[in-house]
């Protein structure tokens, strides 16, 4: 569904427990020359779903020319391999999640029957993934601004488009809730950090996070901080540091 100018969300399923198929939102922005970036595809299983709705929208997936990455969890990423494949792309991910991989993130696509899933999943393999880096990133006539924002995962990043006021959070936080930090690689003090640089975008009114429903309006995404900060503050006096 289009939110605004050349922005583009496409909501899937939302389980912060992690049990079954959970599939990561995706977020599809339009260049100047009618291509695509499309950040966080999903698992590869939905796919040809994710492809029906951007057609339903007016648009090709074949049109996709870059694939960002907001972190190395499986329900963001593993439709990457295949969708690369199909379209050419190239596939954009921070260096720290790249070395994620292969120390630790791996786990989480052969994890099977343990709380994850019932099937292995298809792990992007490292040839495929191209460093991201923090800071201004220019695409398709575009300016963007790239956050580092660990915590969550090690090299999570999320994405700013100030032209058109939008952040694309991953999962640093959610409407309502900040993002898990007990998963391997998680640090609770860089996810609160995360959530404080991030709250210093003072005109962002609409944030697209990783699961779950936007946040639209600038009155909303400044609730949605007073939300988060309550959260970090609770877990800071339960000691969870
Ligand atoms: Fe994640």
């Amino acid at each position: 569904m289009r939110l605004k100018d050349n922005v583009y969300f496409y909501p899937k399923s939302f389980d912060l427990d992690f049990v079954g198929e959970v599939n990561s939102n995706t977020v599809v922005i339009t260049g100047q020359d009618d291509k695509l970036i499309l950040i966080d595809p999903g698992l590869e299983s939905r796919l040809d779903d994710l492809k029906e709705a951007i057609k339903a929208d007016g648009l090709s997936p074949q049109d996709v020319s870059l694939i960002v990455l907001t972190h190395f969890h499986p329900d963001h990423v593993e439709g990457a391999t295949k969708l690369a494949e199909d379209t050419g792309s190239d596939v954009l991910l921070s260096e720290k999640d790249i070395d994620f991989l292969e120390k630790i993130g791996h786990v989480f696509f052969t994890k099977t029957k343990d709380g994850y899933r019932d099937v292995p999943l298809r792990c992007p393999q490292k040839s495929l993934l191209k460093p991201l880096f923090s800071g201004p990133m220019k695409w398709g006539g575009r300016e963007f601004r790239l956050y580092d924002t660990p915590g969550h995962s090690p090299g999570g990043m999320c994405f700013h488009w100030p032209e058109r006021d939008l952040l694309v959070t991953g999962d640093v936080y959610f409407l309502g809730t900040i993002g898990l930090i007990k998963l391997p690689g998680g640090v609770p003090s860089d996810m609160y950090q995360s959530v404080r640089t991030l709250s210093g975008l003072m005109d962002v009114d609409l944030v697209l996070c990783g699961h779950g429903k936007p946040v639209v309006g600038r009155e909303a995404v400044v609730d949605n901080y007073k939300a988060l900060f309550e959260e970090i503050d609770e877990k800071i006096a339960k000691g969870i540091v």
